[in-house]
């Protein structure tokens, strides 16, 4: 046991090599203090069972910072009142929270204005969305909804429901061996027929990045609408959602270092003016008789309900505190980490690399000779280490490669070189367990 533990130290230092030197001097001349970002995690400071904890699952979701508990704390603590329904302070002080979040997630994508900000619970929910209030009332027999091979389930599921409730059909473009979707593959399934093109920026169970400019391109020369699933991408990239050139990008704020629940989409404002209310009740109104209903203006029309104040502010926060990490120091460091990860894993007898994209953000899907993926898991896990196993609620992606399932560690800005050691030694445990 210990010679092998030995044996696994000295090959991930081997297949470190001179990328450590690099990582390290990237760190030394200060482009991400990560020891610091760390202190900022209380999740962080603990042990799992007498190991310390190694949290590689950032793509299922971030931990959060306590910028974003104590903003979280402060609404119930202190502004604890409902938005956009009072005169006294405190609602005033949580609405003024509430939609400064909101202008803080439209910074963060460069929508032109507020108003096409959509606070939603997240990406799933801002997906069914447009399915529903954007596709379900132009869609029929004879149109076509475009998606990748490399969908979450997310990005498949509500396409489904719209076709069948309206006749239209799914169509799928490719991928490659490697994992990777081509602007060239989008274009062989477009067609005249096409109304509207759904992808993700970043794939959540390879890490994949798509041409989501090109595709856009490609999508609206045809006259389809664009959507894109932004989940795995606003966490390590800066998203410019006029650049793009898409009609929807969404997001999901636990990604992003922020609560669960709480997400928003980017719609145009000429599209979110024309589509009707996906769900009704208070607030989202102009007036109401029971003769007739008249609806408030976009986003007020789309957010039915009391929402989840607390989580958007928390939302707010973690944007901040992402833009003060800064993106460009992000990417470098986790560009820098999966470098050394895809290496380190592969330095492993029987680790085979599930997705090979020249383009990959925070995710390394593997699978192992001697160990099925959950097997994988509950071993890694005995060491502390945290890894999503399964088929990461995208199926066909599987079964594109022939497997019902893959181990993925992911990474977030607290991740560091040590963390892929402990991963490292934590699979070595594995082969010794089982091999
Ligand atoms: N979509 C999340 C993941 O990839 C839950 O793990």
């Amino acid at each position: 046991m210990t010679t092998r533990a030995t044996a696994a130290e000295d090959l991930t230092r081997e297949a470190a090599g001179d990328e450590r030197a690099e990582g390290a001097a990237a760190q030394a001349l200060g482009a991400i203090d990560v020891e610091a970002i760390r202190r900022e995690f209380p999740a962080l400071d603990q042990t799992v069972g007498d190991r310390p904890l190694v949290y590689l699952d950032s793509a299922a979701t971030a931990l959060k910072p306590r910028a974003v508990i104590d903003a979280v704390t402060e609404i119930y603590a202190r502004d604890c009142a409902n938005i956009h329904r009072g005169v006294h302070r405190l609602s005033q002080r949580a609405t003024e929270r509430f939609e400064g979040a909101r202008d803080k997630v439209r910074a963060l994508l460069n929508a032109p204005t507020s108003q096409e900000i959509v606070l939603v619970r997240g990406t799933t929910e801002a997906i069914n969305l447009v399915a529903q209030s954007y596709a379900r009332p132009r869609l029929g027999p004879g149109d076509e909804i475009l998606v990748t091979e490399l969908e979450h389930h997310a990005n498949i599921v509500p396409w489904q429901i719209v076709c069948e409730q309206t006749g239209a059909e799914l169509v799928v473009a490719r991928m490659t061996d490697a994992g990777e979707v081509t602007a060239d593959a989008v274009e062989a399934v477009l067609s005249p027929k096409t109304r509207l093109v759904a992808l993700p920026h970043v794939s959540n169970a390879l890490g994949t990045v798509l041409p989501v400019r090109r595709i856009t391109e490609l999508a609206k020369a045809r006259g389809a609408a664009v959507l894109v699933d932004g989940a795995q991408a606003a966490p390590h990239m800066p998203v410019d959602v006029q650049e793009l050139g898409c009609d929807f990008y969404a997001i999901s704020g636990h990604k992003l270092y922020g609560p669960t629940g709480a997400g928003a989409l980017f719609g145009r404002r000429e599209l979110l003016d024309e589509m009707p209310p996906y769900q009704g009740g208070g607030e989202m109104i102009r007036t109401v008789t029971f003769e007739k209903t008249t609806y408030a203006p976009a986003p007020t029309k789309f957010e039915a309900g009391t929402p989840d104040i607390a989580g958007v502010v928390g939302v707010g926060a973690a944007i901040d505190f992402v833009r003060e990490v800064g993106f460009d120091a992000l990417a470098a460091h986790e560009r820098d980490l999966m470098a050394y990860a895809t290496e380190a894993l592969s330095s492993v007898p029987g680790v085979e690399i599930v997705g090979t994209a020249r383009d990959k953000r925070a995710v390394v899907s593997f699978l192992m000779d001697v160990a099925h993926p959950h097997d994988i898991g509950t071993i890694v896990d005995m060491e502390g280490v945290a890894i999503r196993t399964g088929h990461h609620c995208a199926q066909p992606i599987m079964r594109r490669f022939g497997v019902a399932a893959t181990a993925r560690a992911s990474f977030g800005m607290y991740n560091n070189r040590a963390d892929v050691d402990a991963l490292v030694r934590a699979l070595w445990r594995v082969r010794e367990f089982l091999a």
